[in-house]
């Protein structure tokens, strides 16, 4: 993904995709006359779309399974001699674990398929890796895969060093995409990455039909990292993104997959594809709660819920005697009220949304984009017992700390175990993730992707301040209406 940037600007040229620019609209163009506002959606199959993001390469191969076999050659002393020991079906399993991989499973059965496979990235009979949109948006829930889920284990730029540095004790040489890399911020934490400025750079190199353009210098950076939403919340929205500044749409999801190596033509062929994703998408359902629930608070909780949060978060039909319809408004909140961190929404610039807004990408304006969102959409809350951690940047690891702002850590990681046995690493007091607080002498010991640390810019975890005029018995009411969600 981020080799299309840094191949330009390495090798200084342009691919021969570069060729003069064609007017995609004749080509690929489903929609209706364009005299209509309206996009026509054709009606896509969930099960393929699960499918072909399991199975289709929609991005170039990076690792070869061989690569991947050795990468543990990388790892800190002790854990290289615990792999070294271990049998390969072990290795694999704790390989998978550390990079946050988890097992592709059938979409009927919900079951992991036996290939030993990851969900996050597609193999191919050669055994050669293409990342998939489920690196960041497929993860686990209670130990299992859950594509949708979004991928808190997700370790990107760790997996990307380890794999230069494996290759480099082995004598290996890197490739294109080891040593763009190493030009490029892939995400400081585990669970975020830098995506934004990814699609900010895939977007820079591209005319509004999609074709390279053959811009040389890269775009405006502003770096930083985000945790991506879940997608069982995609049914509910006309709006994506946290700012909400694109209207939902199949040849949006397209962004993250315009590297250098599809031409605007083959992107443009893969339409059809996306509308099989996008009803996948749209299919995805939130995970219930696997634990008992206490309903006599809960129902007080849902009552707190309609009095402080409703307005913002929508009402939900799990309480039966409070509400029998559901209802989402997606709020915009101005940034000074929600407070949360506000690096995501000023590094998105006008321009670049206007670029979006006038293409192939939102069907040439007939999607309404908007260009200065003023802050971030409240969120729908299904499933959110299981989406940790909290707020757009990732910052609060349990709904606990979001309900009580002077409780949250200032500096926390995951508690993992990499010992290649799958676990929940689930908090049921705070409901979240499993963590700890780090301190000085933790924090020595602690490999800097597994630090968040929410004094660093753009990893901020104020704001949101609303539950404080609760009651500490309002708040835990509230939370455990939250798993009813
Ligand atoms: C490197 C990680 C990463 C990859 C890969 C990725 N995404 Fe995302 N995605 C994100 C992040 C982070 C956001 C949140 C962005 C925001 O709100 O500003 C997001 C947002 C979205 C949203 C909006 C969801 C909402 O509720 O507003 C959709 C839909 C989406 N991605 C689909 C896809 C598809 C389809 C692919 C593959 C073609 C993909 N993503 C690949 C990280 C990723
Ligand atoms: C004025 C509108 C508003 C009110 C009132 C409000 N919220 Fe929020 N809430 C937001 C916005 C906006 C966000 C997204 C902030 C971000 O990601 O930076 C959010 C985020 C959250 C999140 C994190 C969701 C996620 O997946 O990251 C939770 C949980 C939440 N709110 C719960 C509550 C609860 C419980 C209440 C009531 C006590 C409440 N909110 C009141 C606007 C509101």
């Amino acid at each position: 993904m981020i080799r299309l940037w840094c191949c330009l600007v390495l090798a200084g040229l342009c691919a021969s995709s570069c060729a003069g620019p064609v007017r995609a609209e004749e080509v690929a163009d489903q929609s209706p006359s364009s005299g209509d506002a309206k996009v026509q959606l054709v009606p896509g199959d969930a099960k393929l779309g699960y499918q072909l993001l399991t199975t289709k390469a929609y991005l170039p191969p990076v690792f070869t399974q061989a690569n991947m076999d050795e990468i543990w050659r990388a790892w800190p002393k002790e854990l290289r001699e615990r792999a070294a020991t271990v049998d390969p079906e072990t290795r694999r399993r704790i390989i998978f674990e550390r990079y946050g991989f988890t097992e592709r499973i059938g979409f009927d059965s919900g079951a992991p398929d036996g290939s030993g496979k990851p969900l996050q990235y597609v193999v191919d009979e050669s055994g050669r890796w293409s990342m998939n949109c489920l690196a960041c948006h497929g993860g686990s829930v209670m130990g299992r895969s859950y594509p949708g889920a979004p991928n808190n284990r997700f370790a990107f730029e760790l997996l990307a060093t380890e794999m230069r540095n494996s290759k480099l004790i082995r004598g290996k040489l890197p490739n294109q995409f080891d040593v763009g890399a190493t030009l490029m911020p892939l995400g400081k934490t585990r669970g975020t990455t830098n995506a934004i400025m990814f699609g900010v750079g895939l977007m820079h190199y591209r005319d509004e039909d999609l074709n390279l353009n053959g811009k040389l210098v890269p775009p405006a950076f502003v770096h930083h990292d985000v945790d991506a939403p879940p997608w069982w919340h995609f049914k509910k929205k006309s709006r994506l993104y946290i700012d909400g500044f694109a209207q939902k749409g199949h040849r949006g999801l397209l962004q993250f997959v315009m590297v250098e190596e599809n031409s605007g033509e083959q992107l443009r062929s893969w339409e059809q594809d996306f509308q099989h994703i996008y009803a996948y998408l749209n299919s995805i359902e939130a995970p219930k709660y696997p634990f008992k629930i206490d309903m006599e608070k809960a129902k007080l909780g849902a009552k707190v819920f309609q009095s402080h949060c409703a307005e913002c978060h929508g009402t939900y039909k799990t309480v039966a005697s409070l509400h029998k319809f559901e209802s989402y408004s997606e709020y915009r909140v101005a940034i000074e009220r929600v407070g949360t961190d506000p690096v995501r929404l000023e590094a998105l610039r006008p321009d670049g949304r206007a670029k979006y807004g006038r293409g192939w990408l939102s069907h040439y304006g007939r999607e309404e984009t908007i260009m200065e969102p003023d802050g971030y959409v409240a969120p729908p809350l299904d499933g959110v017992w299981a989406s940790p951690p909290y707020f757009h940047n990732g910052s609060v690891p349990t709904l606990w700390g979001v309900l009580n702002p002077k409780l949250r850590p200032t500096v926390w990681k995951h508690r993992i175990v990499l010992d290649g046995v799958a676990d929940e690493n689930f908090d049921r007091r705070e409901v979240g993730i499993l963590y700890d607080r780090v301190t000085g002498e933790v924090g020595q010991n602690a490999e800097p992707q597994e630090v968040f640390n929410t004094e660093k810019f753009g990893k901020s975890n104020q704001g949101h301040t609303f539950p404080e005029v609760l009651t500490l018995d309002e708040k835990r009411q509230v939370l455990e209406y939250l798993k009813t969600l």
